[in-house]
């Protein structure tokens, strides 16, 4: 056989090399953020904390089209879009109300665009030219919606876009139009503008979350995602980042549809919308019903997870009557069952109750979401504890149980069979506290022979 000559050799080993440097950068690249128990601690209050509110705010709402991406499909000329600036008055903006119905709602924090994929930003920057300053509104209109959250306890989160497709040095400017392929003098300029932007939000109202979008368009070197997590966390190291800042985020951020599977990631949080609008569109009434709501709501508390629920105020600063009515129908619901979402756990796995669930943080009480109304005794299968007590939650109805096909000399739990008067149920959805002795115990067998009684 004739040998491989020295170049094919040659040729391998630089192959393998590039391979394996390959391989090893990515693993490093995924374990670029240490998950040890300061980051978990970390994490805690927005693990707790369940509901978000996202708000899309910005020149869109005044002719109530999509957000920056109306420009970018090239459905109407970039100067056309930006026009929408003479429109911008935030004139009936009041921060201290926002904060009131967000606090209503039940959410614990809310995500401001401070920067859409268009490039306009909510604040007066030094950076660049497209802000606040050349509205109507003029001024800042961060400052006071940081102040206003503040006093209502509720945690700030800044949505910043990567990409800035009105930027001159940045090289995608619509679907069909690049600026430029290969500039590193232009790349760098766009660095500086945004980083400076970045660092800049971060030491004038050091949010508790950075909400990054749009890292799609470029991969984490160029983007210099890790330099960015470095510079925001060394001046504001208790921030959260979210996952959109390539692989250095700290939470994961499916959209729009609710996972059916839960999502691996030790924290996520789905964003969603009430209608089929990020923004403000007049003419977008379909609406989400407030009952379609919390169900989505409740399906992601089972499996965990955060719903960041999106409002689009109006250019003038108000907040369409549909998105109210929302916010304060999931009000009512939220603040009858606060202690079976906040601070709790994911629920069971799927196959012991036909429905969502959470656990609480010490694992003694199980908590049951009725999402439809319940005709026959609800049942749960599989569960080994005994129950100390079985109530409705938010009204403290006592409810009676039984425990059918247990056989004394086996391991395998019976079927605990709850009956639910229909007149005490919520009009969404009904929650069962079960309080268990001890921790939550689970059989999760499939079954066995039964060889001797
Ligand atoms: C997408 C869209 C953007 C929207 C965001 C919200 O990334 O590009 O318009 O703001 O989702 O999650």
């Amino acid at each position: 056989m004739k040998p491989y000559s020295r170049q094919f050799k040659r040729t391998i080993l630089i192959f393998l090399i590039l391979t394996i440097g390959a391989h090893v950068t990515q693993i490093f690249a995924q374990e670029a953020i240490v998950k040890d128990g300061s980051y978990h601690k970390k994490m805690k209050w927005f693990k707790d904390a369940k509901l978000g509110i996202f708000i899309h705010w910005g020149i869109y709402a005044v002719n109530g089209i999509d957000e920056s991406w109306s420009f970018y499909n090239e459905y109407l000329a970039h100067e056309d879009y930006l026009r929408q600036i003479e429109g911008f008055t935030a004139a009936k903006y009041e921060p201290d109300y926002w904060a009131s119905l967000i606090k209503k709602s039940g959410a614990r924090y809310a995500v401001l665009t401070a920067k859409h994929h268009d490039g306009f930003a909510l604040w007066d920057s030094d950076f660049g030219d497209l802000n606040v300053t050349k509205s109507p509104a003029k001024h800042d209109l961060i400052e006071p919606f940081v102040t206003a959250l503040g006093k209502k306890k509720l945690k700030v989160g800044l949505y910043y876009s990567l990409p800035d497709w009105s930027y001159e040095d940045y090289p995608n400017f619509t679907r069909n139009k690049k600026r430029y392929e290969n500039d590193s003098v232009r790349w760098n300029n766009f660095l500086n503008y945004y980083h400076g932007q970045l660092k800049e939000l971060n030491r004038r109202y050091r949010p508790d979350l950075w909400w990054f979008d749009g890292d799609w368009e470029f991969g984490d070197v160029k983007w210099k995602a890790a330099e960015v997590r470095g510079f925001l966390l060394e001046e504001n190291p208790e921030a959260i980042l979210n996952s959109r800042l390539r692989q250095y985020g700290d939470y994961a951020t499916p959209e729009q549809g609710v996972p059916i599977v839960r999502p691996k990631k030790d924290y996520w949080e789905l964003c969603m919308t009430m209608n089929n609008s990020w923004g403000y569109q007049g003419n977008d009434k379909a609406y989400k019903t407030p009952n379609q709501i919390i169900r989505i709501f409740v399906d992601c508390i089972s499996m965990g997870g955060n719903l960041l629920l999106d409002i689009g105020p109006k250019a003038d600063g108000t907040i369409p009557d549909e998105q109210i009515h929302i916010l304060s129908e999931l009000g009512r619901w939220t603040g009858k069952h606060q202690e079976a979402i906040f601070g709790t756990r994911r629920g069971l796995p799927p196959g012991h109750f036909n429905g969502p669930t959470t656990i609480s943080s010490d694992g003694q009480v199980l908590y049951l979401f009725l999402t439809q109304k319940a005709i026959h005794p609800i049942v749960i299968k599989g569960l080994k504890n005994q129950i100390n007590r079985i109530r409705i939650v938010g009204d403290g109805t006592k409810l009676s149980h039984q425990v059918v096909g247990k056989m004394y000399w086996s391991e395998v739990p019976g079927l605990l069979y709850i009956d639910v008067p229909e007149e005490k149920q919520d009009p969404e959805v009904t929650v069962i506290a079960i309080q268990l002795k001890g921790k939550i115990d689970l059989y999760r067998e499939d079954g066995q022979v039964i060889e001797s009684n």
